[in-house]
């Protein structure tokens, strides 16, 4: 089973890359590739530029690998409540070449922030919109107080509560994989 995992954010210290990978860890014997959104960095979208350039190779890419995936992780940084600029331009320009960006793979999404509001707002809005992009989705969870329950030296969660909701969303993520909807 191999398991796509990232961070929608393009921080190099990305909590939330942290969190996808840590969470896709928990998953028995799957392969996971943890991707970095820095590897797919593309011009601001706009139709003018898509004009200019078509479709651009990294948007390719990235539709390439959550296709070569069994199941997909994301973990959403929030920027002002809502995605980061780097995963909205990346998803843009995705959505322009495949609009099922998510190729109704088996997907667990997944928020952290520092605060006590765990990103749940951007959680929110992509829960909603995800039926609009081909998202097969298992389970959501925001973790709130990231630092607070993340020990950053071992990589993994120190909350037992938050290990053990995040060990529920991969166990439905990891049955559902390969079963046909
Ligand atoms: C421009 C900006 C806006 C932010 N807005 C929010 C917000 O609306 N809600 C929130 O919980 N955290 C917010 N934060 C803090 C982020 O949650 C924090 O930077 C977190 O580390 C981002 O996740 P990442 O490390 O995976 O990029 C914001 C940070 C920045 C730089």
């Amino acid at each position: 089973m191999k398991i796509i995992a990232f961070g929608a954010s393009n921080s190099t210290k990305s909590i939330n890359k942290a969190l996808a990978a840590y969470a896709s860890s928990l998953i028995p014997g799957a392969e996971v590739e943890v991707m970095d959104l820095n590897d797919f960095e593309l011009p601001l979208f706009s139709e003018d530029k898509e004009s200019q350039i078509g479709q651009p190779q990294a948007a390719k890419d990235f539709l390439e690998k959550i296709r070569s995936a069994d199941g997909v992780v994301v973990s959403f940084a929030e920027h002002n409540g809502s995605y980061t600029a780097a995963y909205k331009n990346l998803f843009d320009w995705a959505s322009r070449i495949e609009q099922q960006v998510y190729q109704n793979k088996p997907t667990v999404f997944l928020a952290t922030s520092p605060g006590a509001g765990g990103a749940s707002s951007v959680l929110t809005g992509a829960k909603g919109s995800a039926p609009f992009f081909g998202v097969d989705l298992q389970d959501a969870v925001s973790v709130p107080s990231f630092y607070d329950v993340f020990d950053a030296k071992t990589g993994e969660v120190t909350e037992p509560s938050i290990v053990d909701r995040l060990q529920i969303a991969m166990n439905t993520l990891a049955e559902n994989v390969g079963v046909a909807k």
